[in-house]
């Protein structure tokens, strides 16, 4: 059985106040959430306010994104160590946002897939297609692609230390949400691509779906058999909606 996981991706939202009530609220209502792992992925100047509120609670927490680097003359980057430094459990890579607005490329997102793992991080893959390569036909190649970079460079052994995201480009932000049917085809064929190098990794992998994700349109999602919970982005800054989704999930 695979534990859902619910990840709530904050994006560059909030002020430290705004943050401060969202992680407060989430707190108190944890209590109603079963079954599901719940994470939240602040942005990084907020994660020893995340950490100090957190810390106790069933509640994880994780970085949007890392560097490949360990250290050094990186102006701006982040690394895994530095994530590490405040019990990040998860962080974040290839989200689409930063595959199209920072141009990084399937090689690069696998090499932070790698440094995620080599600190003892739990990174969460993004894979997804724009609107273009749905309609063209090609979203299995593209999503093959994206997760092949990581297998070529790591192994799909990698992938058991490690959680997918299938977040179709066209759905994220724009309401437009993958009908549940549609999400399990992309779903299914990730755990099958992955099958075809490691059977047990495979059956292990949680996917999760990102894309406009409501409490309403949760439970319907989450129930296909190949969607292993959610990453959040707009429903993940109101703790209701969030909690809402993460109780869909049990
Ligand atoms: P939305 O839930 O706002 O569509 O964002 C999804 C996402 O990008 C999570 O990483």
């Amino acid at each position: 059985m695979r534990r859902p996981l619910v990840a709530g991706n904050w994006k560059m939202n909030g002020s430290l106040e705004s943050i401060r009530g969202l992680l407060d609220g989430i707190k108190r209502g944890i209590g109603r959430v079963k079954s599901a792992e719940v994470a939240v992925c602040p942005p990084y100047v907020y994660l020893p306010e995340t950490q100090k509120r957190l810390t106790g609670s069933e509640i994880a927490w994780g970085g949007q994104d890392l560097s490949t680097e360990m250290s050094g003359a990186y102006t701006g980057e982040v690394a895994a160590p530095m994530l590490n430094d405040f019990c990040c459990k998860y962080v974040i890579v290839g989200h689409s946002e930063r595959r199209g607005y920072h141009a990084e490329s399937d090689e690069l997102v696998a090499k932070k897939f790698a440094a995620a793992r080599a600190a003892g991080l739990m990174p969460i893959l993004c894979v997804g297609e724009t609107l273009e390569e749905r309609e063209a036909g090609t979203t299995n190649a593209v999503v093959a692609r994206q997760l092949d970079a990581v297998i070529a460079l790591q192994e799909a052994d990698a992938l058991a230390d490690g959680v997918v995201a299938y977040e179709p480009v066209w759905a994220i932000g724009t309401g437009r949400t993958a009908t549940p049917e549609q999400a399990q085809e992309v779903h299914a064929f990730i755990r099958a691509r992955v099958a075809e190098s490691n059977q047990d990794v495979a059956e292990g992998l949680r996917i999760l779906y990102g894309g406009s994700m409501k409490p309403d349109n949760a439970k319907e999602l989450i129930g296909k058999p190949d969607i292993d919970g959610g990453l959040i982005g707009g429903a993940s800054l109101k703790a209701e909606d969030f909690l809402g989704i993460c109780t869909a999930a049990d």
